[in-house]
């Protein structure tokens, strides 16, 4: 009886939630502004997903059985190619593909490799994903301690803290495009705290900036960021030693490490479901990238693009948030800031730039008044020049005149 009740309950719920979606739906087609463009091919100039050649959506034309022998050959060939690309050996270390974006392969490292019941984890925050580091581990129950991204006081705090487990940063703060000082961090928490363990976000660096893991405990990457896959797939790089202290930590069943890392060794295979077109898809993606010189190749590529953008967008007028010379490592994604000029509305050029086929990162940064652009992905200078023609007629089409007055910014 009391199963049927729950069981119309559950219909009649499912039904009035259907209603709802439809209504939402066709006021959605009623209200919005902006027509959906789906099936159009524009450029995306966001750090991911991002652009991705036809050969890698290709590879998702094929369907592959989770436990078929030729699917342990592509996670096995993953699993290889992430460690080449980071520069390690398996002898070392181990990667750990996470199912999901990015943000679950850092919840999987944080509530597997930090203790809920004592010590301090210091979190080095300058940026939304540094921020979303301490939200992570505050959801898991491990305590923090967030700082500025400031080495001195990095020091100052482990000196006074004897409690502290784990220091935690983000490589590429996309939030602002700022490139942080592992190699530094990773120094002082070693070479005076051997035993505190560092985690290093690596999710929009790996592969377009060399990092040295050898201070590295745990890093987190992207499948679909400098790797250029599509997304699905997330990343965790780990010590073989860090491995076997995430053991009986997690609370989570999908994003315990060390189980999938014992299924991935002793069978091949990922404990649940793995999105299997999007690990053919990054099989692919990580042949072009050796194929295009590896990390060399595609950080020239990378560099070449940021070198257009900034150069362009300088001439007309617009300043960035961060000096290239002081910052000559940050092209994964540039800060610019909006014209003071009142006739730039940013969700009005955004909508405009779309609409001419070019896709800028659409949310606020960090920083008020100022817009992200970035030139990762399958994007080429001839991309680049076509993105700022665009931005110079949307600028005519918006009455904002070129080039920008220098009085006149933010
Ligand atoms: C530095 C950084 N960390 C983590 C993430 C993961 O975020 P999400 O799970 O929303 O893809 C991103 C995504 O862009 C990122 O840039």
């Amino acid at each position: 009886m009391s199963f049927l009740i729950k069981n119309c309950l559950s219909r009649s719920v499912c039904r009035s939630h259907l209603l709802r979606a439809n209504a939402a739906i066709s006021i959605g087609r009623r209200n919005n502004a902006a027509t959906p463009t789906l099936g159009t091919s524009k450029k995306l100039f966001t750090p991911g997903p991002l652009m991705v050649t036809s050969r890698v959506k290709s590879a998702m034309m094929a369907d592959i059985g989770t436990r078929h022998s030729d699917f342990e050959y592509v996670i096995k060939y993953v699993r290889s190619a992430v460690l080449g690309v980071a520069g390690v050996s398996a002898d070392e270390y181990s990667t750990i593909l996470v199912q999901g974006s990015g943000t679950f392969a850092n919840e999987s490292a944080i509530s597997s490799m930090f203790s809920k019941s004592s010590g301090k984890v210091v979190v080095m925050q300058n940026g939304t994903y540094g921020r979303r580091m301490n939200d992570i581990c505050a959801l898991a129950g491990v305590r923090t301690l967030p700082i500025p991204m400031d080495l001195d006081k990095l020091q100052h705090t482990l000196a006074q803290n004897k409690d502290i487990t784990g220091v935690v940063m983000v490589h590429c703060e996309t939030s602002s495009g700022v490139i942080n000082p592992v190699a530094a961090v990773g120094k002082i928490v070693k070479s005076r705290f051997p035993d505190i363990s560092f985690m290093v976000d690596g999710m929009t660096s790996l592969g377009g900036l060399p990092v040295d893991l050898s201070d590295i405990d745990i890093m987190t990457a992207s499948a679909c960021k400098c790797l250029q896959g599509v997304p699905g797939i997330s990343i965790v790089i780990a010590k073989r030693d860090a491995v076997e202290k995430c053991r009986y930590r997690s609370n989570s069943m999908v994003l315990d490490i060390a189980p999938q890392h014992d299924s991935f060794e002793n069978n091949g295979q990922f404990l649940f479901t793995p999105p299997t077109h999007v690990m053919l898809a990054f099989r692919e993606a990580l042949l072009e990238f050796e194929e295009e010189g590896s990390m060399e190749g595609r950080s020239k590529r990378y560099r070449e693009n940021w070198n257009v953008l900034t150069k362009e967008m300088a001439d007309i007028g617009f300043k960035q948030l961060l000096d290239n010379r002081e910052h000559p490592d940050s092209f994964i994604v540039t800060t610019f800031k909006y014209p003071k000029n009142p006739r730039f509305i940013f969700d009005e050029f955004y909508h405009k730039l779309s609409s001419a086929g070019h896709v800028i990162c659409p949310k606020r940064t960090n920083y008020p008044n100022s817009f992200r652009i970035s030139t990762i992905g399958d994007i080429h200078v001839e991309d680049v020049h076509s993105l700022i023609n665009s931005i110079r007629g949307v600028c005519t089409e918006m009455r904002i005149s070129l080039p920008l007055v220098e009085g006149n910014m933010q």
